[in-house]
């Protein structure tokens, strides 16, 4: 399954890179970890005597009852603050509340069309006690689990925060899925209830976000209840008895809902990503643990203050949105600033618009939006004023240098450090990336671990491997915010992440370690792909072609993509009668759009006579890999059953 053969160009770049740029003196002075030396002491303490450093750092929380215990590890099963009880509802919200943070503005929000809302966290405390007693009211209780299916509205972090409140598991499935997403995710955790909206605005279009869910509904027995937030006022339609509109529930329902006792290792969410194969898996995440790791790692990696207008441009349907736009942010009591659109709708400036008029401070996003930015033109960005940055960050993929430099120069203006945070659904926290007042950065690298993280390159045995040199990226010691299990499966979970390299996590990445202990990370090293940081199983992919009537086999493989990272390509023989023609090409395109959502569609379609397999059957993917990056195979083929396929592929290469 593990090939350490990643090719990729930005490894074959960041080979060359030696550029390293120190933290600037006045960023590193008011920062939380204020030099190298701090770092490293903090560091030290962390994994010399993790029980006290997290001890420490969860002291910082709200607890209704100490935990005995800050760590049972029965490998891979970890209980963190063993015995705590807490709730992340009230560490977001009562707290601040309590500590004269009322009035301050918890949620920013801009609409596509231009409107604004500044919700408190009075005000934010208020709607999540009211739409957790609407929760209530439709029976929902702790342990149920609740799929929400929404646009970035402020009201989808109340329904998370409502969830969390009452101890119900959420399970954000991204809004832009499609009906079969949902009735997968819905049916495997058996969800009561779906949240969602009527429509939400993006790139000038509404997304039908309740006319998906109920094409979806008819497939998912489980669900007794919809409650549909009005977002845009289009026309929807509602099913007697299950469909109920927010507000008007919302009216019926007391304004007081206490945050309930939560165990610390109670689940707080559901949230399904690709793996190598089958379908998503529904890692779970619980409550005590995800609380302390989400919490430490956006004070010290975000260098958070109280004055920061902190802004994630991540939609809350994948991880980062769950961590770094609400649970993080919100427990270190910012101002967050939630956009619902797109960044080129109605022009190209509206981020950098959206900076400048309210005044943000913390900027992370992705290098696949960076590589957009610098396509579209540094004019968009310099017809803004951008001083009121001080700290930018990336997520999701490798960055390119050359996206990093241009990040720092053209939004940054050179005075902004960036972090670079390497992290995964799975691992629910940041886990390497520079403190910014602290650790010198190289761009193109993720530099060292986060306190409390022990990283390492390894070989397929698990022996570590010399600094500069490619391997596998494992983690060595559990950590708070690790998923818990796979929903209902937890022996896949032992299998995916605890089998591979025994006694380590291995994270299906592919990392070098240089002599300056930084990591350099290298791309996947399974079946997963990483389109403009979107992770996707190969086999999905693969899946979803095959139930086309007219397709017989298929085989899906990443290949570089300058924009988006990667980009999917798909190869493809018919079932016999059938025709390779440009129209079925598009076709099928579009079927993959239906069957899982836009972003799985297939940059590039290949129609086969036979996809090229070894002697015992298996798809040579590292072939297909070749053909679609370059055009054509270098290597070993002396195992292909037929050599003539291969010709018949490359014909296509027009
Ligand atoms: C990749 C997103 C290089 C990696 C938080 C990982 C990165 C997968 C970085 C997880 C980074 C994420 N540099 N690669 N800074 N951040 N990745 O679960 O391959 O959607 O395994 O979590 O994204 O994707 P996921």
């Amino acid at each position: 399954m593990t090939s350490l053969s990643s090719s990729d160009t930005t490894l074959s770049s960041s080979l060359r890179e030696n550029r390293v740029f120190p933290p600037p003196e006045e960023f590193a002075a008011k920062a939380h970890v204020k030099n190298l030396a701090e770092y490293e002491a903090l560091y030290a303490r962390s994994v010399s005597d993790p029980d006290g450093f997290w001890n420490e750092v969860a002291q910082e929380l709200h607890w209704f009852k100490p935990w005995e215990k800050t760590l049972e590890w029965d490998l891979p099963w970890a209980k963190w603050f063993v015995g705590g009880k807490t709730n992340l509802s009230y560490n977001c919200l009562d707290r601040h509340v309590e500590n004269g943070k009322k009035d301050k503005v918890a949620i920013l929000w801009e609409g596509e069309p231009g409107e604004v809302r500044k919700l408190t966290y009075g005000d934010l405390l208020a709607q999540v006690e009211k739409f957790a007693n609407v929760l209530k009211s439709l029976g929902i209780r702790k342990g149920d689990r609740v799929a929400i299916y929404m646009g970035m509205a402020p009201e989808l972090a109340v329904a998370l925060l409502a969830c969390a409140r009452i101890g119900a598991v959420h399970s954000v499935i991204f809004g832009g899925f499609a009906a079969n997403a949902i009735v997968d995710r819905v049916n495997d955790a058996q969800c009561v209830a779906v949240i969602t909206q009527d429509t939400s605005f993006r790139r000038g279009s509404q997304v039908k976000l309740k006319a998906t869910v109920d094409e979806a509904l008819p497939h998912c027995p489980s669900v007794k209840n919809v409650v549909v937030y009005r977002r845009s006022g289009a026309d929807v339609t509602m099913q007697a008895g299950r469909d109920h509109w927010w507000h008007e529930l919302a009216e019926k329902v007391e304004d007081r809902c206490p945050a309930e006792e939560l165990d610390s290792e109670d689940p707080l969410y559901i949230l399904y990503t690709s793996g190598t194969t089958g379908k998503p898996k529904g890692l779970v995440h619980t409550t005590g643990g995800y609380a302390v790791g989400t919490y430490l790692t956006s004070k010290l990696v975000f260098d958070l203050r109280d004055d920061d207008v902190y802004w994630c441009s991540a939609d809350i349907g994948w991880v980062t949105g769950h961590s770094y736009v609400v649970y993080g942010p919100l427990q270190n009591g910012v101002t967050v600033l939630m956009y619902e659109g797109a960044p080129n709708c109605p022009d190209y400036d509206r981020f950098w618009k959206i900076i400048d008029q309210h005044k943000v401070t913390v900027f992370y996003t992705a290098p696949t939006a960076i590589r957009a930015f610098i396509k579209w033109g540094d004019q968009y960005p310099l017809r803004y004023d951008l001083s009121s940055l001080r700290l930018l960050g990336t997520v999701g993929e490798p960055i390119n240098p050359e996206a990093w430099m241009w990040y720092r120069d053209v939004i940054g203006k050179g005075r902004c450090p960036i972090v670079d945070t390497w992290w995964q659904t799975e691992t629910g926290a940041i886990m390497i990336s520079p403190l910014p007042g602290a650790v010198a950065a190289k761009p193109g690298s993720a530099t060292r671990p986060f306190p409390g993280i022990v990283p390492e390159i390894v070989t397929k045995e698990g022996e570590p491997v010399p600094a500069g040199h490619g391997g596998l990226l494992v983690i060595r010691r559990p950590w708070p915010s690790m998923a818990r299990t796979i929903y209902n499966d937890p022996e896949r979970y032992k299998q995916a992440y605890w089998t591979e390299v025994p006694g380590s996590y291995f994270t299906g990445d592919g990392a070098r370690k240089d002599e300056d202990g930084y990591f350099w990370l290298m791309g996947r090293v399974d079946d997963v792909i990483n389109v403009s940081g979107h992770r996707l199983g190969t086999m999905e992919i693969e899946s979803a072609l095959v139930a086309h009537p007219k397709v017989a086999e298929a085989a899906v493989v990443g290949r570089p993509d300058e924009l988006k990272g990667q980009g999917i390509a798909a190869f493809v023989t018919l079932e016999s009668g059938n025709e390779p023609t440009a129209e079925l090409r598009e076709e099928l395109r579009k079927w993959v759009a239906k069957e899982i959502g836009a972003l799985a569609r297939p940059d590039d379609l290949r129609f086969t006579e036979q996809l090229p397999k070894t002697r015992s059957g298996k798809i040579m993917r590292r072939l297909l890999r070749e053909l679609a990056t370059h055009g054509e195979i270098k290597g070993d083929t002396t195992t292909l059953e037929d050599f003539s396929v291969l010709a018949k592929l490359r014909e296509q290469d027009e």
